[in-house]
């Protein structure tokens, strides 16, 4: 047989960072599978979004793709930002009663009762009247929204949500936006006029027979400027250089460096760049955030419960097949990043308690020793394993608990001494 035919040997060990960072997971981590956060990596990216944001520009951080009071704290502090875009109530509620002084705009529209919840829930100084802008798309739920401020005598802000080419949601048609603009007009003691977001993330996306990113831009931005002109030409009272021009996303915020019109950016997962990020707008930016799994067996060759023939088979003629590692957890949406090289197998399948997964022996691990994966994405993923681990050259310094979770983390005494406080960390970033 041509020996093209046989299958490459993929595997490798792990690499100096991840051989730093599995020593010391071993030593001091919480040995479980964690969630760990590169703060080195997250500093250069959030330094990366930093110079794209120029005078007439503001950046909003994204808070599901950083769903982490710690976290966020970190990234409004470092990045010099002092908005968020909030998606779920419960956490909206925590972020407005954790942030006090920042501004808020909602990232999709919510049920008018999980407007109510907040209102129920909100404590403290934030100020919902002047800070919140909450998005909203149709006439329909605008009224639902004055009627809860008629009820309760509250005065909202509004933003109204554009389709500016996603057809995810949002007003795509002037007349219907005239019908909004109307309401908020005729209501200026229960709605006042924050702003338009428009989402664009398919200019990133699309395959290049739709047009380049440039082209695709240039569309998003002429629609945005129409929707703009509604309200300058039929509604100029409620047009003033204070309203939230919201736009872009991770994926498309490097093409606002040069225009007029959006003057608010929002940006999430471009911090941690997970895996579904790896476009080439975000080429310069580092994967900052793993998974890390720890190994709980290791077996020679692979074997297939009630066919070892197949096992067999598969390890001699497949050098990825020749050791079986079961991993603490699984089943994540997730990569396998390094050791490179593993793989699952199709006739074991996928255990969210324990899961098999094969590698060449050049992939060399142990007992205890970690294997790492990439999210695929930050918000579901970043909440399933309780405290995050924080990491500063390759050192424990810290657990950041997540959102909607209790979990504080292990306590520090088993963290590295390298222990600093992650607002001093971020005041040097
Ligand atoms: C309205 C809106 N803006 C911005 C974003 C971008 O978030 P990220 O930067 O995490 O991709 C999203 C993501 O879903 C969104 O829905």
């Amino acid at each position: 047989m041509p020996a093209s035919l046989w299958p490459q040997d993929r595997g490798a060990p792990h690499d100096s960072y991840f051989s730093a960072i599995n020593a010391e997971l071993r030593r001091n981590g919480p040995a479980r599978p964690c969630l760990v956060i590169d703060l080195d990596r997250l500093d250069h990216n959030i330094a990366l979004v930093r110079q794209v944001m120029g005078p007439g520009r503001s950046l909003r951080i994204v808070a599901k793709s950083l769903p982490s009071l710690a976290l966020l704290d970190y990234v409004l502090l470092a990045s010099g930002s002092s908005r968020l875009m909030a998606f779920h109530q419960p956490f909206l509620s925590e972020e407005a009663r954790r942030f006090p002084q920042v501004d808020i705009l909602l990232g999709k529209p919510m049920p008018v009762r999980a407007a109510a919840a907040f209102y129920d829930q909100l404590q403290g100084p934030f100020d919902a009247a002047r800070q919140l802008q909450w998005l909203l798309d149709t006439p329909q739920r605008l009224a639902q929204y004055l009627t809860l401020a008629q009820e309760r005598g509250l005065s909202m802000r509004i933003n109204i949500e554009l389709d500016v080419g996603l057809h995810r949601g949002g007003v795509a048609e002037e007349k219907v936006l005239a019908d909004m603009l109307e309401m908020i007009e005729r209501n200026p003691a229960h709605l006042t006029f924050g702003g338009f977001m428009g989402y664009e993330p398919h200019v990133a996306k699309l395959p290049r027979a739709f047009g380049t990113q440039v082209q695709l831009h240039e569309k998003v931005l002429q629609r945005y400027q129409d929707f703009m002109q509604v309200v300058s030409s039929s509604y100029p009272k409620l047009f003033h250089p204070g309203l939230t021009l919201n736009a872009g996303g991770s994926m498309s915020y490097r093409l606002y460096g040069e225009q007029p019109l959006i003057n608010d950016i929002s940006v999430g997962s471009a911090f941690l760049k997970p895996a579904d990020f790896d476009l080439s707008l975000l080429a310069e930016h580092q994967p900052a955030m793993f998974i890390a799994a720890p190994v709980l067996k290791v077996l020679g060759g692979t074997r297939i419960p009630g066919a070892d023939w197949i096992g067999k088979t598969a390890a001699w003629w497949n050098p990825n097949r020749r050791l079986t590692y079961f991993l603490y957890g699984g089943h994540w949406l997730a990569r396998y990043e390094s050791p490179r090289g593993l793989l699952e197998h199709p006739m074991m399948g996928y255990s969210t308690n324990q899961q098999f997964v094969n590698g060449s022996a050049a992939t060399g691990l142990a007992p205890d020793d970690y294997v790492f994966l990439r999210p695929t994405q930050s918000e579901a993923v970043m909440l399933q394993f309780g405290a995050m681990v924080i990491l500063r050259q390759g050192k424990i310094i810290d657990y950041w608990p997540v959102l909607g979770s209790s979990d504080p983390g292990p306590s520090l005494e088993y963290a590295s001494q390298v222990q600093t406080t992650h607002r001093e960390i971020a005041s040097h970033a």
